[in-house]
């Protein structure tokens, strides 16, 4: 467990910042790049590590240099979230104005973690889940004469698809809404939302009669969903499954469906066993078709 702690200098305060442009799409602040941040240690290698615990968040490493144009000074405002013992951590929350890390050969940003710090061309330290004066330790055992090299490990906000869940009227439920990454399984992410796709109403594809869950295999048609908006976003169909569902163009097996890898925010709304509104006398031949 972290003790919190008051915010730590490097060097000096300056005045409060402007946000700037933070990942792709955001400004963060370094108070809010902490509630995604989370300090764990690797139970094979025991070592502690730093990266985000928060769902939707990857990470990227960029290497900057600051050059000691202005003296040694670097000019970085560190924070300290929080320690215990020997392990910390410690993130970038602005750089002095006019200092030398403002001229820094890529931009420091709230909420970067300093994970290696080296004299240019030198061995690198590593820093990373040290405690605020261990890193200042670091940095001050590198030769003040000469520029630093800084390994920054920056969040990066991945792309995510807004999911709504409607259900038949007959149900009288509120939507369901969530979100979901490039690449996650439909059925089993909605399963994990406690939520059942579990139509009754359906009959298995592989024996033309009966009802139940298939667990996942494509033949028994009870995880049908109707796709309303954001056919785009899951991946095509396979053969057997647009046979199945041949009367129902817009519908997907939701344990044959994925998210595709998307590349900006995006919106998928399904209509939850659909076929609880389809008119009595189709859904027999909806669901049995055989090649
Ligand atoms: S779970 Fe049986 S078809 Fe999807």
């Amino acid at each position: 467990m972290l003790s919190s702690s008051a915010s730590l200098c490097f060097l000096m305060h300056a005045a409060p910042p402007p946000l700037r442009t933070f990942g792709w799409q955001m400004s963060m602040t370094v108070e809010e790049a902490a509630t995604i941040w989370g300090l764990q240690r690797n139970r094979q290698t025991g070592r502690a590590q730093v990266l985000p615990n928060v769902f939707g968040w990857d990470t990227e490493e960029v290497v900057t240099r600051v050059e000691r144009r202005d003296g040694p000074s670097l000019g970085i405002v560190l924070e300290e979230i929080g320690s215990a013992e020997d392990i910390g951590l410690v993130l970038v929350d602005s750089c002095v104005d006019g200092g030398n890390a403002a001229a820094a050969s890529l931009p420091l940003l709230p909420g970067d973690l300093m994970v290696a710090v080296a004299n240019a061309g030198g061995p690198a330290l590593c820093v990373e889940a040290l405690p605020y004066d261990a890193t200042i330790a670091a940095l001050g055992s590198l030769d003040p004469s000469q520029p630093v090299e800084l390994t920054l490990r920056r969040l990066v906000k991945l792309p995510r698809c807004a999911v709504t869940l409607k259900f038949a009227a007959s149900e009288n439920r509120a939507d369901e809404q969530f979100e979901l990454l490039g690449g996650m399984p439909l059925r089993r992410s909605i399963l994990s939302k406690g939520i059942k796709l579990n139509d009754p109403l359906a009959r298995r594809f592989d024996a033309g009669w009966g009802t139940g869950d298939c667990g996942g295999e494509g033949t028994c048609c009870t995880c049908a969903v109707d796709v309303i908006e954001g056919t785009e976003v899951l991946n095509g169909q396979g053969s057997q499954e647009r046979q199945m569902l041949s009367k129902h163009p817009s519908w997907r097996l939701a344990c044959k469906a994925s998210i595709v890898n998307i590349e900006q925010d995006t919106r998928l709304v399904l209509k939850v066993a659909p076929r609880q509104e389809v008119d009595e006398t189709e859904r027999d031949s909806a669901f049995n078709e055989r090649a």
